[in-house]
């Protein structure tokens, strides 16, 4: 694992193998962004010059080496994008980066970064985008990636503020390290990882982190009435479970519920999906990693808040003893639906977990899932659909994904798309609706099993939490944790707001 830290030395004399710097675009060529003071000085002013002679031009996502002169302690120097020229740069482009440079810098031991950072939040981005920009899944390959990740990266920042920095610098560690931990989650094979191998995961992490874990196995689940998590397991050899993990403050003043959906695999069972929809669909647990990752990372942070995390897995098979198009099941509670889509299984064993989320009187729920098809149809491949019973809610929500540089978009649950999951089915509800509005039904029918009075979102991560193209800033391709930051954002928010 790579490791963090952080550093008031100069760029010039500190020790690292590679040191990088920003360069953005101005309106006449290539700028210096702050931070490259001393590298340029070792290069005698014409740092400018030098890279751009390379074909260097500032953009997002460029990385231009170059060796280093005498007078640096750094073997070698390099520059990457940060974009158009600002007085003060986004966050986002720091974080972005800063992932560029981790991953064109891996088999690197030290790097250092000499990015334009005053501002705590500004080392924490920096810190970040390097960590999640390091990660790599070599763990099918006989030689790894080939490339070791980077082994350390230090974020030079000024001695002012040191203290600041250096918290910031350990705030990264705990999000992008849980980041991580989501990724490979996602990434292992869904014939390693199974409901029982997840939730063991869980409670071996559990352990590590002082955090309560409880599983529910399919005697427990039956003995509950968990009919959405059986109905959806009851065609695979690996049967279903829920994991309830909670973290719990003595100063909280509010508890929050995440509930995340985790099909370890989704054929579509008996309403199989066809053959190039289903390769990439280990990612179908992806909600429940993300959720399972901003409890740990709530608590590493010391949130003044509680978080309960529940899990809800299950792997989603045809077989003889599959659950049928036309089977009802009755969902923890009692509500009964119909099956009218085997592949529609997410909302059914998000159904049992949110009811029972809801027992325990949480102040807000939020739901992560890989829902629907239709969402990536709206949103594309980068943005999560943000619904809620609340407005306000979700206009939050959407605001604070923003401010961790998390793309989402708000959406409505129109009354009227509810009656085509009510009307000509034989239970309470069937599990498919109207096709049109497909992300906004399955969102209709997860609010059918809120409890009244409790606020609840939901978020459709479908597109953004598998990314299928070439990296790019801190993204790989694979797991990507989408909606982590999101999660750990509004328990922050709640910590402090209540305080
Ligand atoms: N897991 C899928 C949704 C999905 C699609 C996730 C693409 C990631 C990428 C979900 O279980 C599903 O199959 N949804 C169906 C619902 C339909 C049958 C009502 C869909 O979207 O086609
Ligand atoms: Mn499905
Ligand atoms: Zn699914």
């Amino acid at each position: 694992m790579t490791a963090l830290s952080v550093s008031t030395s100069s760029a010039a004399s500190l020790r690292a193998d590679a040191l990088v710097v920003g360069v953005a675009k101005g309106p006449k060529g290539i700028v210096l962004a702050p931070g490259t003071e001393a590298v340029n000085e070792a290069f005698e002013g014409k740092l400018a010059e030098v890279l751009s002679t390379l074909g260097a031009t500032g953009a997002e996502g460029e990385a231009v080496k170059v060796p280093s002169p005498a007078g640096l302690k750094a073997a070698l120097v390099l520059a990457v994008g940060l974009g158009e020229a600002e007085e003060g740069y986004a966050l986002e482009a720091l974080r972005c980066a800063a992932g560029v440079a981790a991953r064109t810098l891996a088999g690197t031991k030290k790097v250092a970064l000499a990015l334009p950072v005053e501002s705590a939040e500004e080392v924490e981005a920096v810190a970040l985008g390097g960590l999640l920009g390091s990660y790599a899944f070599g763990t099918y390959k006989a030689n790894g990636n080939g490339k070791e990740p980077v082994g350390e990266l230090v974020v030079l920042a000024a001695r002012k503020g040191s203290k600041d920095a250096k918290a910031a610098v350990e705030r990264a560690a705990a999000i992008g390290e849980e980041m991580n931990r989501a990724r490979d989650l996602v990434n292992t094979a869904p014939n390693d990882l199974n409901p029982k191998s997840f939730a063991a995961i869980a409670q071996a992490a559990g352990k590590e982190h002082g955090l309560k874990v409880e599983v529910l196995d399919e005697k427990a689940l039956t003995k509950g009435g968990f009919g959405g998590l059986l109905g959806v397991g009851t065609g695979s050899v690996n049967p279903p479970r829920l994991v309830k993990v909670a973290y719990t403050h003595p100063k909280a003043k509010a508890t929050l519920a995440f509930v995340g959906k985790g099909i370890t695999y989704d054929s579509g069972g008996i309403s199989l999906k066809p053959a190039g929809h289903n390769e990439t669909m280990k990612c179908d647990m992806a909600g429940a990693a993300a959720v399972f990752a901003a409890v740990v990372a709530a608590k590493r942070l010391g949130l003044a808040v509680n978080v309960t995390g529940w899990l809800a897995l299950a792997e989603n098979m045809p077989s003889g003893s599959a659950t049928r198009p036309g089977d009802v099941l009755r969902i923890y509670g009692g509500k009964t639906v119909e099956v009218l889509n085997t592949d529609a299984e997410g909302r059914l064993v998000l159904a049992d977990a949110i009811v029972r989320a809801g027992e325990e009187n949480p102040d807000v729920i939020i739901d992560v899932a890989t829902l629907t098809g239709a969402m990536v149809m709206a949103l594309g491949n980068r943005m999560f659909g943000v619904m809620a019973n609340s407005d306000e809610l979700r206009d939050d929500l959407h605001a604070l994904a923003g401010e961790v540089g998390e793309q989402s978009w708000p959406l409505p649950l129109p009354a009227d798309l509810r009656k085509g999951m009510t009307e000509s089915t034989i239970a309470d509800l069937a599990n498919m609706g109207d096709r049109m509005g497909g992300g906004l039904v399955a969102g209709l029918f997860l609010k059918e099993f809120v409890a009244e009075g409790i606020d609840w979102a939901h978020l459709d991560i479908a597109g953004p939490a598998f990314h299928e193209g070439a990296p790019f800033g801190y993204t790989p391709k694979g797991g990507t944790a989408s909606a982590v930051r999101t999660l750990v954002r509004f328990a922050e928010r709640t910590a402090n707001a209540k305080a």
